[in-house]
């Protein structure tokens, strides 16, 4: 983060949110382009990179092992030193808050004769890498992580990698895209089929790139309906032109700020639409949301399109569990647009937001009732009685919410702000460099164009 210091933002009631706009690069997919860009060998150029702290994070450890990653205008370009030629790092990798950075370069240097400590954030230092540890163990790797008292294996933590490591057949305990991904990233420097049953489908870049970038990858569907991945290494990557989406998860926040805002209309150039990352513009339709996708496209093998939202009169809905994976990272703003709807919206299944960069489900529970919002907040899910379109205003005229150094909890209440009777603080507005540079210029020049 830039600053030391919290940076408290406040967000006033807005007027009609109108104009067309951008959002920044895909997060999913910036990672993913650097890092295989870095496998390649020769130089592929990335065109809207996400420039967020977490996309840097990952350039940063990735240049420590070796890559040459440069900038000029706007194009990125990445040197790649092969699959199996990484470096071995001089100092510990800096992942800042980003926990998809890790994840991925766990699995990346498991499979390599070297070895990397990880340290983090307070946000990161607390979630689980049990779930990469124990996969990349089994390959071989030897990782030790600090133990937390509720036995949960946390950053700092230090992988000793293994060459040539051993393939496996893994099925995923938790749909997790993360976990599946450093698997695929150990499996691409390990002699063999790398393969991994996945019974609930997550975002499917990792599988989508691998495939563009010349990898010998294939997926299937079994006789139960799990995907099967099947990666057989060591492989040799090829560098790529890649062009990077506007990512579904930033557009999100606008979306729900023009549904909920009387008045607006907005158009967002360029958004990716993977059905694996798309629920939430699925829940919001069902809910009444005026959404629509315009000028279908595929770019560099993803969905793209211009989406134009319009104000709505939004319905409470039941959100099925099974819609979860293709919108986790959403549920925040949800909670937003629940909060806005008529009657009830029920969510379940969602223990997983309980280790993202904070306890989503708490988090978000907490500073929705801050605004009069009631909200019950079960075991996996949040239960939030709407206000039928009618400004939030709690006890405080103007609450300060906690965000917990997580960006999607700041921007969910700087969108939720927009509809309070006099507005809110946020605590901190940093954490949001991490996903969205630019957000509160956004938000701010939407509101009065
Ligand atoms: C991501 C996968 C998801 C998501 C995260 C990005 C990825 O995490 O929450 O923001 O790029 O693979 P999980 O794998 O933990 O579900």
């Amino acid at each position: 983060m830039t600053s030391n210091t919290p940076q408290p933002t406040t967000f006033k009631p807005s007027g009609p949110l109108t104009g067309k706009i951008s959002v920044p690069g895909d997060k999913s997919i910036s990672h993913r382009a650097l890092i295989f860009s870095a496998l390649a060998i020769g130089k592929s150029r990335i065109t809207g990179l996400l420039e967020g702290e977490d996309v840097l994070a990952t350039a940063d450890a990735l240049r420590a092992m070796g890559a040459r990653i440069e900038k000029k205008n706007d194009v990125w370009t990445v040197h790649g030193v092969g699959v199996g030629g990484l470096m071995q790092p001089k100092n510990a990798l800096a992942m800042g808050n980003s926990g998809t950075s890790t994840r991925l370069l766990m699995g990346l240097i498991a499979s390599q004769g070297i070895s990397a400590t990880f340290i983090g954030d307070a946000s990161l230092s607390k979630r689980p890498m049990g779930r990469v540890i124990e996969p990349l163990s089994q390959m071989g790797a030897d990782i030790r992580a600090r133990e937390t008292s509720d036995h949960k294996a946390c950053l700092p933590l230090t992988v000793r990698g293994i060459c040539p490591a051993v393939p496996i057949e893994y099925r995923l305990p938790i749909a997790s895209a993360q976990v599946k991904s450093a698997i695929l990233l150990a499996g691409l420097n390990t002699p063999g089929i790398t393969r991994i049953v996945e019974p609930v489908l997550t975002r499917d870049h990792s599988e989508t790139m691998l495939s563009g970038f010349g990898a010998e990858i294939t997926v299937e569907t079994d006789a139960k309906g799990c995907r099967v991945i099947s990666l057989t290494g060591e492989a040799e990557l090829k560098p790529q032109k890649i062009k990077v989406p506007g990512d579904p998860s930033s557009a999100a926040f606008l979306v729900v700020a023009a549904l909920i805002v009387p008045g607006s209309d907005i158009i967002i150039e360029n958004i990716g639409i993977n059905p694996t990352r798309a629920g939430l513009f699925e829940v919001l339709q069902n809910m009444g949301g005026d959404i629509r996708f315009g000028k279908k496209r595929t770019v560099g093998g993803e969905p793209v399109a211009d989406i134009r939202v319009k104000h709505s009169h939004l319905t409470g809905i039941n959100v099925p569990a099974d819609i979860a994976p293709s919108m986790i990272d959403e549920f925040p703003i949800l909670f937003v647009a629940a909060a806005m709807a008529s009657g009830e919206t029920t969510t379940h299944g969602l223990h997983e937001l309980r280790v993202k960069e904070s306890d989503r489900l708490s988090q978000m529970a907490k500073g929705l009732g801050l605004l009069g919002v009631q909200v019950t907040e079960g075991d996996d899910g949040l239960l939030i009685e709407g206000s039928g379109g009618k400004t939030l205003a709690g006890r405080q005229a103007k609450p300060v919410i906690e965000t917990a150094l997580d960006h999607r909890i700041a921007m969910s209440f700087a969108v939720a702000g927009l509809v309070t009777k006099s507005g809110l603080s946020i605590d901190d507005i940093r954490p949001v460099e991490t996903s969205f540079p630019g957000f509160d210029d956004l938000i701010t020049k939407l509101a009065s164009s």
